[in-house]
């Protein structure tokens, strides 16, 4: 028997549900997006009539559909933990953007009412289902460049204009967690679990409210090195690079290639400089694959849900190390 699709809702109408996720959702085989809710009427309708749901003027009122199996939360970060929660109370499956939430504990608490619940809740970082960063991981340990020795990541962004989330601290904006996201995510990937923030510096640029930059020093059990950077006033770079005691890998593109995007992966090894160029993969489809598979096997896969916490961890620790609050 064919299992009908996951019916699914969005809560709001962000700029990356509009121009990634909602297309992604609706090209999907096994989602039908049922309703699109938004705090204003007009929006609402405006985004609901591309795909042919249901408009809705409320959050809360999505909750209560019964043709809503799953919630895909776009949200500023302020608002994650708290329309999450109100998802996974009201049974639905939860789709929510990264990061999950400000604070590890929070997170914590989450995790913990979807497993208790047999939910499934999944931060959308999309990154880490491209194929192309499994390849270089299996480089790495198939010992294309040595002993890996140090890690480089960078994700940095041109100025945003003035009223962005981003830029509002009462909505969880500032550059480490939006953007810092990733290259931290980046060195959990590739060096694993258990990282020390050796050191972090958080950077505001004339009157901002938020950190528009920072640099992160963390150190693998293993003794591996990795050396972070992010901003939101800076060109755009989106790159990482891994060095051995024998060679180096770089990637660019790294965290938000497009579905046509062809990437290289530059080795330089033994046998000297070489390129890899992969075939490309759309990795917001892939998430959603993802998530759709999460839910079809009862709930969030708990190594999905301890990377997520380690990340949140991870978020804290430099906060903290940065701040010292
Ligand atoms: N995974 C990724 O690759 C990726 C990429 C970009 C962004 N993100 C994440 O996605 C989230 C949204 O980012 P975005 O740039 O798409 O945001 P955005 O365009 O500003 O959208 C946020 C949406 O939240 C709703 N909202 C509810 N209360 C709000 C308030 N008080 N102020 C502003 N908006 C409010 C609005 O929808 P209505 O007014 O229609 O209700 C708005 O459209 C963030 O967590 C961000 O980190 C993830």
């Amino acid at each position: 028997m064919t299992e009908r699709p996951l019916r699914v809702a969005v809560l709001g109408t962000a700029d990356i549900a509009r121009r990634r996720v909602l297309p992604a959702l609706a090209k999907d085989p096994d989602v039908e997006l049922t309703a699109v809710a938004s705090r204003s009427g007009a929006r609402a309708r405006e985004v609901a009539g591309r795909y042919g749901c249901a408009a809705v003027t409320s959050y809360d009122a999505v909750l209560g559909r019964d043709d809503v199996d799953a919630v895909y939360v776009p949200l500023p970060v302020s608002l994650h933990a708290e329309w999450t929660r109100r998802a996974l109370d009201a049974g639905k499956h939860v789709l929510a953007e990264k990061p999950l939430t400000a604070h590890a504990p929070t997170t914590a608490g989450l995790l913990d009412l979807a497993r208790a619940s047999g939910l499934a809740l999944m931060e959308n970082v999309m990154f880490v289902h491209h194929p192309q960063h499994t390849v270089v991981r299996e480089l790495v340990t198939g010992g294309a460049i040595g002993e890996l020795r140090a890690f480089t990541a960078a994700f940095t962004v041109p100025p945003l204009p003035a009223g962005n989330i981003r830029h509002r601290p009462e909505l969880g904006g500032g550059a480490l967690l939006d953007i810092g996201y990733y290259p931290l995510r980046a060195a959990l990937y590739f060096l694993g679990t258990g990282l020390e923030v050796a050191g972090a510096a958080l950077e505001h640029s004339d009157g901002s409210a938020v950190e528009t930059a920072g640099a992160v020093l963390v150190r693998s059990p293993a003794g591996v090195l990795g050396q972070l950077a992010f901003g939101m006033e800076h060109a755009y770079q989106s790159a990482y690079e891994l060095w051995g005691s024998k060679g180096r890998i770089r990637v660019e593109t790294a965290f938000t290639p497009p579905a046509e995007h062809k990437p290289t992966v530059w080795v330089t090894d033994a046998h000297g400089p070489r390129e890899l160029t992969l075939a490309p993969h759309d990795q917001v489809a892939a998430t959603v694959r993802a998530f759709v598979r999460a839910v079809r096997s009862a709930g969030t896969d708990p190594r999905t849900a301890a990377e997520c916490l380690e990340q949140a961890t991870l978020l804290d620790a430099v906060r903290a190390r940065a701040t010292g609050r």
